[in-house]
């Protein structure tokens, strides 16, 4: 049988009698909105990517807007990110009336070409938003450097990067402050969604805290102005029990890549890379196919097996961020990128066998 593209009842089978528990106890507690299961959460999780600090939000967007103004951004400020990204990671600056200003990425591994961000700071630029895609780091000690020398913040967006290392550091524990998404495909994924900030700087992680309830610090009065956006009890008493088994995980996702790696040799499919820097953890595997993507995908959607698109659009080729003023042209390499990939399914539990029947089909079709 070829497998889903993506389902987490698999896992769910494993876990349900420790998941079903937890809810059981939060539920009995009597407290379900920012109690001691959160609380613990942002501590395991602060102690996981090796920072100081964790505040629960609602989704890994909630994360990035609530860091960057956390960080200081504000109406009229300038970040500068990438193109081929979630669109979340634009529509969070905007959220905050800050620009967003893009930067083209590397041929060799879809990450932010950090040699062409000086280029792009102009007196309005406050932060950089590092998008670890796929389950790797951008190279991020040339982009402190440059973030230490124009005095800017950097927000790591770590949505599909939990566990991977940058030289022997965790993503996500480098940046000012960093973001994580729980959304349920992630490797630490909810029954829903959530999000984090993670900070090493105390008064980011304090401010935070308050923007997401609504700008308090006390109860019913507002220091400043704030949002809704807080991870409930439930979800972090879930996200808790299965936070011990992503490096688990992250060891099964890169069996599952190795395995896609012999079974593609000499199949034309060019392959991801993995930076000498740092451990890539495979969120996605993202091939780039050297004919017509499109034909191809029909030609494997015709054998049974689904494959995603990660992402089909770069964010400045969308309608809804025409507005950016950005023209086709621009940012060639995401642009080619975005017209050749096409990623596989992987998931830990995923079997060997699914793996070696996917490349078969793959390989048919191409
Ligand atoms: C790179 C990236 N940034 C941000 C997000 C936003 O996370 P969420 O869906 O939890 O809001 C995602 C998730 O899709 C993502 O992949």
């Amino acid at each position: 049988m070829l497998p889903p593209f993506w389902d987490y009842r698999r896992e769910y089978d494993e876990l349900r009698d420790e998941v079903l528990a937890a809810v059981d106890r939060v539920f009995k507690s009597g407290q379900l909105i920012l109690g001691p299961e959160g609380v613990a959460f942002e501590r395991a999780m602060a102690g996981y990517v090796g920072v100081s600090g964790g505040v629960g939000v609602n989704s890994g967007t909630d994360a990035i807007y609530i860091a960057l103004a956390a960080a200081g951004v504000t109406a009229g400020d300038e970040v500068i990110t990438v193109p081929n990204t979630a669109v979340p990671t634009v529509s969070a600056i905007q959220i905050l009336g800050a620009r967003p200003v893009l930067v083209d990425i590397r041929d060799e591994d879809f990450l932010m070409d950090v040699a062409q961000i000086e280029a792009a700071i102009t007196p309005r630029t406050k932060a950089i938003i590092p998008v670890h895609l796929y389950g790797q780091c951008v190279d991020l000690d040339p982009l402190m450097a440059i973030a230490t020398r124009h005095g800017l913040k950097v927000i790591e967006d770590c949505a599909q990067s939990q566990g991977a290392l940058y030289k022997n550091r965790r993503c996500g524990s480098i940046g000012t402050a960093s973001t994580f998404s729980f959304y349920p495909t992630k490797l630490l994924g909810g029954y829903g969604d959530g999000g984090m900030v993670l900070s090493d700087d105390e008064a980011v992680v304090r401010l935070a805290r308050s923007l997401r309830f609504y700008g308090m610090e006390e109860t019913y009065y507002a220091e400043r102005h704030g949002y809704n956006s807080r991870l409930d009890e439930v979800h972090a008493a879930i996200l808790a029990l299965k936070l011990p088994r992503v490096d688990g995980w992250i060891g099964r996702r890169r069996h599952i890549a190795s395995q896609y790696r012999r079974g593609f040799e000499g199949s034309g499919l060019r392959l991801p890379t993995e930076n000498a820097y740092g451990r890539h953890v495979y969120h996605l595997f993202v091939v780039e196919t050297p004919g017509d993507r499109d034909a191809t995908l029909q030609r494997i959607d015709a054998r049974g097996l689904k494959c995603g698109v990660q992402y089909r659009w770069p964010i400045h080729l969308m309608r809804g961020y025409e507005d950016l003023g950005y023209r086709a042209g621009q940012f060639p390499v995401a642009e080619k990128k975005a017209q050749r990939i096409f990623s596989l399914p992987i998931y830990p539990h995923l079997k060997d066998e699914e793996v070696d029947e996917v490349v078969a089909v793959v390989r048919a079709a191409i």
